[in-house]
């Protein structure tokens, strides 16, 4: 019987092109080119399936031009490259890669928070730049971690993940906004209460952002909310681009509206807010949150037994529709 034919859209994992390879006639893309969507269209033609990453668009104009696909396994918890409506409109599954990457995500999230509240990556250019003279009493005197006041928006399961590491592990006071509350069992594990978006910005000394994205959470931070946050505060970004309003988060981090930011992902990236680049508050990191070689090949395993699961056994195991 003829192998059904998939695409891997971006570089993988070899041995996961390998298992794939047992199963389907397979295209991959070893190479890593970033494909225009047409160049994208172009090669999934004939193809049932698709291994795609965040960085590959799935509408309604490309599901009009590759009849034959069937299923687009993201590797990726976030989706906000799949145009999930016109999937199922157009009777294609998709999958994401939930769960994989909760713990390591989290352990990121808090990372960045460290690294941007102590003011790790601004002394450690000053370092290099070889401007150290002498031990000052106030030398890239930062703000307090433990003890101080977490406030999380979006409180899925990385959301969560954030909170037990500040409630338990910090003995912060940890405060939480998100579209649905928790119920009380999973507060009381996660050390977490819930406020309104106001008293969210008002009362955080570091901010830190795990909401999914969605076009009502475009710009869920801009000029207004930093306007709202404590001047000593930070913020963190690891959800995804665009919840963030960089200009007036740049314009914010030079006027001292807040003291520091840590961002793991940006509004058009790899592109990145010119002014970021020369604020010396911030860290900057690639969308890295997920990365260690375990839990990317857990991601990349998932991606592959969904594919499996849905075009030789008719379930995907993580379906999003
Ligand atoms: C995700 O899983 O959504 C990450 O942002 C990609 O690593």
């Amino acid at each position: 019987m003829k192998k059904p034919a998939i695409l891997v859209a971006r570089a993988v994992f070899p041995e996961v092109l390998t298992q794939l390879e047992q199963h389907f006639e397979v295209a991959a893309n070893q190479g890593d080119t970033l494909w225009t969507p047409a160049e994208l269209i172009e090669r999934l033609q004939g193809k049932q399936g698709a291994f795609t990453t965040g960085s590959e668009r799935i509408d309604a104009a490309l599901l009009a031009a590759c009849p034959e696909l069937k299923i687009c396994a993201n590797m990726a918890v976030g989706y906000n490259n799949f145009d999930l409506a016109a999937m199922t409109d157009a009777g294609v599954k998709a999958s994401n890669t939930p769960d994989v990457l909760t713990e390591t995500t989290a352990d990121f999230g808090f990372a960045l928070l460290m690294a941007t509240a102590r003011r790790m990556a601004e002394s450690e250019h000053f370092l290099r730049a070889g401007r150290w003279k002498s031990w000052r009493y106030d030398l890239f005197a930062g703000a307090e971690v433990h003890g101080s006041t977490l406030g999380i928006l979006g409180m899925g399961r990385i959301g969560q993940g954030i909170a037990k590491r500040g409630a338990h592990g910090f003995g912060m006071k940890v405060i939480y906004h998100n579209r649905s509350r928790l119920d009380a069992a999973t507060e009381v594990l996660c050390g977490a209460s819930y406020v309104s978006k106001a008293d969210l910005l008002k009362q955080a000394d570091h901010l830190m952002l795990v909401l999914p994205y969605s076009p009502e959470a475009q710009h869920a931070i801009g000029a207004t909310e930093l306007a709202q946050m404590k001047p000593t505060a930070t913020l963190v970004n690891i959800a995804r681009g665009g919840i963030v309003d960089d200009a007036a988060l740049a314009q914010a981090l030079k006027n001292r509206v807040i003291a520091a930011a840590g961002l793991d992902v940006f509004e058009g990236e790899p592109a990145l807010h010119p002014d970021l680049l020369t604020v010396p508050n911030v860290v900057l990191t690639p969308h890295i949150a997920s990365a260690t070689l375990p839990t990317r090949r857990a991601m990349a395993q998932l991606a592959a037994d969904n594919l499996v699961g849905f075009l030789l056994h008719g379930k995907a195991l993580t379906p999003l529709n």
